[in-house]
């Protein structure tokens, strides 16, 4: 039985001509493949928006890539791993003229940001063909909350091996909440969390060898491309970490030695007033913006990765959960300082009217008949062509996600983000914006989303990407 619903997997898993690509390039069998593959250097650079527009070229390849402590052949933007970080500001023009080197179809979508979701936009349905160019064009609207958003890959079937392979990218929008003059004068760092999947060459595993029915998952961690990195709080005593999950399956439930978090902003932007925490689990496309302070003795503290489950007990393979915690980074601090205070109110979040409308999405893995096992969204498995949610623009409506399977699912939704109204029944405790939640096994949680300002067809899925592209994703057309 194990055996079969394996084999299906593995057939309905993408072909791997990127590891043949890589493959054959790391081993310099041919002088010519060998030359088509530079090595960059680590420089990072930020892109930030300058009289309005922000104007990047942008370029998806294959790469030699300096990955934590060796090289990697990986698939990167610009040459870096994670991609260029975008930087701007609400009403600003984005102009992202993307050229795809990659051996495959490709697109981006801009995870979270409320922008169009039509045209040359955050439109999930274009192919951008093997060698093709597509100039990306939108505007950040004027009342666009300020938060950390990111780019990605979209395309449907391959979306899980283009992330994994290390294609995705920081989108930032500053304002009002950088603007507080406590988060102001804190040190901002950034931390992207990736995980590879690498063989002794530096080569990409083909997905054969990942466990693609739990979603992929590697044992190199990255932050920033980094393994452990040291970061170092300066004299003012406050550090503002600004963490994504990057990872296409990976959850970090994250805890820094002798130090609470405290959180300032979600997903989708600014909370009321800061929440304390001892611990922060995030799931896969979910950021979340934490200020710590350095108020203890000095020295240097592990961030860590606590281990989770996430998968029912039985079907865990090689994702089996790490029963020790990993070191993800250091921080370090000398001296004992008088600490900059927390800031007490933030940005007020806005209560959403009563819903229109109530729908249910239930999630969960299943056997299609001709077909075999597939994830699902209310016993369907994804098809290109139909319409499975029609709301309309200007509605306010509530979401039931209800998990009748044995796997964590985070669901995420494009183009508006949602405030979480509870979770089997339990209020959530305070109000926030988000565009990923995780649903748990046996867990029913409601979402409340407003349909603002864009028309147009987009979707929403797991953002296990893995189960995603093997059918647990849904069209979402949004009526004007
Ligand atoms: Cu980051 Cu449709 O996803
Ligand atoms: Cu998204
Ligand atoms: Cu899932």
């Amino acid at each position: 039985m194990k055996q079969i619903n394996r084999r299906r997997f593995l057939s309905l898993s993408s072909s791997s001509a990127i590891a043949v690509l890589i493959a054959q390039c790391s081993n310099g069998k041919t002088q010519k493949n060998q030359e088509k593959f530079q090595t960059f250097s680590s420089e990072h650079k930020i892109n930030q928006s300058q009289d309005s527009l922000l104007e990047v070229n942008l370029i998806a390849s294959i790469n030699k890539i300096n990955l934590g402590n060796k090289q990697a052949y990986l698939l990167n933007y610009n040459g870096q791993i994670p991609g260029p970080r975008l930087e701007a500001k609400p009403g600003d023009t984005i102009r992202i003229n993307f050229t795809n080197k990659l051996p495959q179809p490709t697109n981006i979508h801009y995870h979270g940001l409320h922008i169009p979701i039509t045209g040359n936009a955050d439109n999930v349905f274009l192919k951008i063909a093997p060698g093709d160019r597509l100039t990306y064009q939108f505007q950040i609207p004027q009342n666009h909350p300020a938060g950390m958003f990111w780019y990605h890959p979209h395309f449907h079937g391959l979306t899980a091996e283009q992330l994994f392979g290390g294609l995705a990218g920081l989108f930032i929008v500053r304002g009002e909440l950088d603007e507080i003059p406590e988060v102001k004068a804190a040190e901002e760092k950034f931390l992207v969390l990736q995980d590879f999947a690498l063989d002794q060459r530096g080569n990409l595993l083909p997905s054969q060898e990942l466990s693609i029915m739990t979603g992929r998952q590697g044992d190199l961690i990255t932050v920033n491309g980094q393994s452990n990195p040291n970061l170092t709080i300066p004299p003012q005593g406050l550090l503002r970490l600004r963490i994504l999950n990057a990872s296409t399956s990976r959850f970090y439930r994250l805890s820094l030695e002798e130090h609470p978090f405290y959180l300032i902003a979600t997903d989708g932007g600014a909370l009321t007033e800061p929440i304390e925490m001892s611990e922060l689990l995030l799931t896969p496309g979910e950021r979340a913006d934490i200020l710590i302070q350095a108020n203890r003795e000095p020295g240097k503290y592990r961030l860590l990765n606590l281990p989770y489950q996430r998968v029912g007990m039985g079907m865990m393979g090689r994702n089996a959960p790490e029963n020790q915690p990993q070191v993800l980074a250091t921080v370090s601090y000398e001296s004992k300082v008088a600490a900059i205070p927390l800031p007490t109110k933030l940005i007020p979040v806005e209560a959403l009217p009563e819903a229109q409308k109530v729908r249910r999405f239930e999630m969960n893995h299943g056997m299609i008949p001709g077909k075999g096992m597939a994830f699902l969204f209310n016993a369907q498995p994804y098809q290109l062509e139909r319409i499975d949610t029609q709301v309309q623009l200007n509605t306010v409506e509530d979401w039931e996600l209800i998990n009748t399977g044995i796997m964590d699912h985070p669901f995420h939704v494009h183009g508006n983000a949602f405030q979480v109204v509870s979770r089997n029944g339990k209020p959530e405790p305070y109000l926030a914006w988000k565009d990923v939640v995780l649903v748990r096994p046996g867990e029913k949680v409601l979402i409340r989303m407003p349909f603002r300002d864009f028309p147009g067809k987009t979707v929403y899925h797991c953002h296990i990407l893995d189960h995603e592209d093997l059918g647990m994703m849904g069209n979402l057309e949004i009526q004007a």
